[in-house]
């Protein structure tokens, strides 16, 4: 069998979340479609599948994953829930948000899963397709993004395809992701809470929900995350950030009044620049020009994860 067709393609109907569902409680592999990025699945509670994970991915497995739940209820069997975190749960699952919270006693996880941490990171998705297939597999899933570890994140079937080609046995076509980077991960201490990873839930949305700023490391990312290393999401070519022109050498990412050769968002929208920052980062790594520019991003709401995602991708 060629690698390609090892891992087939298949339609997100009702079929293939069949097929799916069934791959996943067999111990297997699947890519899935979330309203974040596409997601490398494996049941969460079988040390081996946990393992194909990280063989599949290349991950250092010092890096813990996140598990993926069908509903509150399910996570608050693997993890003990205070009361912000059943705030935070309450105003954003199913969504992009994903919570560190304390392991609970015997909960049924791979030891791999948490890399050996007394925390658990928990999210329970939004896109209707993971949903779906969490519920008919009736397992807690571990996802870290479908692509080569330290690589950039994968927004459609295609760029999973490339990246994993045969080292998953199927993927999930549901088209490009909506939100576009990956989810918000906050951890909430005795202290405070704090953001381990921006994305598209926000401070000032998380803030509003918990009715306190949060501590003054947040944002120090690589320190609590094990997984939040300085370089990530990385393109295999040298990047140059805040960039208002190109050099001949460079194929040029713009944004807003930027226009570069391919615009995150010509119109200088956020949410669509984080929709887009992936598919336009694999379009800059197949491009002739050997190295990558990138327009100014504001900083302002889910810019705060578009450019912690380009620094790394820089990095
Ligand atoms: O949007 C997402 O969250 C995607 C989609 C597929 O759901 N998933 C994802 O998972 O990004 P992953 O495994 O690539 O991200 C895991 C991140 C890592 O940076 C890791 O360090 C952090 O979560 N993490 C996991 N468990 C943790 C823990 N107990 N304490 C602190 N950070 C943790
Ligand atoms: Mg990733």
């Amino acid at each position: 069998m060629t690698p390609a067709s090892r891992s087939p393609i298949l339609a997100a109907d009702a079929d293939g979340i069949r097929r799916a569902a069934r791959q996943l409680r067999d111990g297997g592999l699947a890519a899935l479609p979330t309203e974040t990025v596409y997601g490398l699945a494996a049941r969460a509670d079988t040390d081996a599948s946990v393992a194909a994970i990280y063989r599949a991915k290349g991950r250092p497995s010092f890096n813990p994953l996140i598990v993926h739940v069908g509903s509150t209820q399910q996570a608050e069997d693997l993890a003990h829930f205070d009361e912000r975190a059943r705030a935070l749960a309450s105003a954003f699952w199913p969504g992009p948000l994903t919570l560190v919270l304390p392991l609970r006693e015997g909960a049924r996880l791979a030891k791999a899963v948490t890399a050996g941490l007394p925390t658990v990171a928990l999210r329970c998705p939004a896109h209707p397709v993971m949903r779906a297939v969490l519920e008919q597999a009736g397992v807690p899933v571990a996802a870290p993004s479908a692509n080569r570890s330290g690589a950039v994140s994968p927004t459609t079937a295609e760029h999973v395809a490339t990246s994993l080609a045969g080292a998953v046995d199927l993927i999930l076509d549901a088209g490009p992701c909506a939100a576009g980077v990956e989810s918000t991960i906050v951890a909430l201490r005795s202290g405070g809470w704090e953001i381990l990873r921006p994305g598209p839930v926000t401070e000032n949305h998380l803030a509003a929900v918990l009715g306190v700023a949060p501590l003054a490391s947040g944002g120090r990312h690589g320190i609590e995350a094990p997984g939040q290393l300085a370089s990530h999401y990385a393109p295999g070519k040298p990047v140059r950030l805040e960039a208002t022109w190109a050099d001949p050498d460079e194929f040029l990412i713009g944004f807003g009044d930027v226009a570069g050769h391919l615009s995150m968002s010509a119109r200088g929208d956020l949410e669509e620049a984080a929709s887009r920052l992936y598919a336009v980062l694999h379009e800059a790594a197949s491009a002739v020009q050997p190295r990558i520019a990138v327009a100014p991003i504001p900083k302002s709401g889910v810019g705060s994860a578009i450019n912690d995602r380009l620094r790394r991708a820089a990095a």
